[in-house]
Formats: C-alpha cells, structure tokens, sequence
C-alpha cells in the first residue's frame, strides 16, 4: 500500500501565521505540523510516500524532509499542485504514483494519538472499495458528517449545518484503485472544490464503504483553536 500526505492549499483560516509560509510547516508543539501525519504512516508500515503540495513555499518541504532520512525512508515522492482545488483535486496528482496500487491517504493536518496499524492490516485484507476512520466529536458541523442506519453508514454529509450525529469522517482515507474513476467524473461542490466526501459517497452508493472507530485523540490544526489544541495534545502526550 502506497501512502500520500495531502499538504496543500492556503490555510487562510491561519492568517497571518500562513502568510509567509505554509500551514504544515507550522509548529504544532515541538516539530513541524507535517511530522506528525508522515510519522503516522510510517508507524503504520507505509514505505512508499508521497507529500502533495503548493503555493509559494513547496520547496521547503524538501529542504524540510529531504528524502526522508530522519524517518527511516528511502525516499519521498513529491507532486506539485498548481491551483487550490479541494482535497480530491490534490489527491488527483497522485494517480501516477499510486500506479493501481491500494492507497492510504492523510491529510497534512490530522494528528493522531495512536497507531492505525491495525486498520491498515483490516484494509490490506479487504478485496475492493474503501475505508474510513471515523470519530465521535463535539462539533460535528466542522467536518464530513456520518449518519447511520443501525451501525451501517447510509450517508456522510459535509458540513452540514444540522448534524444527524456526533461522529465525522477523519482526514484519514484508504482506497482501491477506483478512486482515481470517481475523482474524473466529480464536479465541483458549492465551494467550488472536489470533495472528498463526494469520493466516499461514491464509495458507499456502490456497497463499497467499510469503517473503523479511531482510537485514542484526533485532531485537525487548521484553525487556531485546533492548532493550539494540537499543541496540548502532543504536549501531554510527550508527558
Ligand atoms: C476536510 C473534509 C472533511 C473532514 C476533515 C477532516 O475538511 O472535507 O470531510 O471531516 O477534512 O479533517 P477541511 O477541514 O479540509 O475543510
């Protein structure tokens, strides 16, 4: 399974702390944000890497990360994103890298607590579609949010303003080779994005959506109140 770590965009829910550089590559306690989702991955047994990004200051995640050394990679795999287009756009640049191979993918600012190795393992063994992390939150209305029948996902609605529940679609996503098909055919959402939640609708319209409930904290950073939160989070974490 080869891993992507989605690092792109504006981040202008961050001005001005992004307007000299980007949000990844901000601190998040004591390392630079995009550590954490590339450690995550690695963790995971995920060896094959692609970091995604754009904007003015590409280049300093290669001066960052280099070829990955300091995480015991061989080498990272880089795509330049000309235009902000939403998650799946971005996702879209590594359609050559994944190359038919199954894909995990993670958002460059989703921090985690624990391992996901398991649900790696569960996904490795899963014939086809896709799997989700999902987790139960106070503000649903931030995210993509789940609505179930039973304990069955029925749909995933993306920021709704009237939640059906308290659980929410993490920046955490593992696909088969179809996700490239659903990327082409989507059209841009109201703000003028390709979403993901578009893709696992996709997925789930097709009987091809499975789940897991995430264990431990998670988190997003992109906004202030959930980048400081972040910060606390490894903090404690690090005792
Ligand atoms: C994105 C997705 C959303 C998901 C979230 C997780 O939102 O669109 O479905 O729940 O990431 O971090 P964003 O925060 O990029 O707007």
């Amino acid at each position: 399974m080869k891993g992507i770590i989605l690092a792109g965009g504006l981040g202008t829910r961050l001005f001005p702390l992004t307007k000299i550089t980007n949000k990844h590559l901000l601190p998040v306690y004591d390392k630079p944000m995009i550590y954490y989702p590339l450690q995550t991955l690695v963790e995971a047994g995920i060896e094959d890497i692609m970091v995604v990004t754009g904007g003015n200051h590409a280049g300093d995640f290669l001066r960052l990360l280099g070829n990955g050394d300091e995480f015991g990679l061989k080498g990272i795999n880089y795509a330049y994103q000309e235009k902000e287009g939403g998650i799946a756009e971005a996702l879209n640049l590594a359609e050559h890298f994944a190359d038919g191979d199954k894909i995990i993918v993670i958002l460059g600012d989703n921090l985690i607590e624990k391992s996901i190795k398991n649900e790696v393992k569960e996904f490795s063994g899963q014939k086809a579609g896709a799997r989700i992390l999902i987790k139960e939150v106070s503000h649903p209305e931030r995210f993509g949010v789940v609505e179930f029948e039973g304990d069955k996902i029925i749909n995933i609605a993306e920021k709704p303003k009237k939640p059906k529940t308290n659980y929410v679609v993490t920046g955490i996503y593992m696909y088969d080779s179809q996700v490239f098909e659903f990327i082409h055919s989507l059209e841009p959402s109201g703000r003028g994005e390709l979403e993901i939640t578009d893709v696992n609708n996709m997925y789930l319209s097709r009987g091809q959506l499975s789940y897991s409930k995430l264990d431990g904290w998670w988190t997003d950073a992109g906004t202030f109140e959930s980048l400081h939160r972040a910060s606390q989070l490894v903090a404690e974490k690090h005792g």
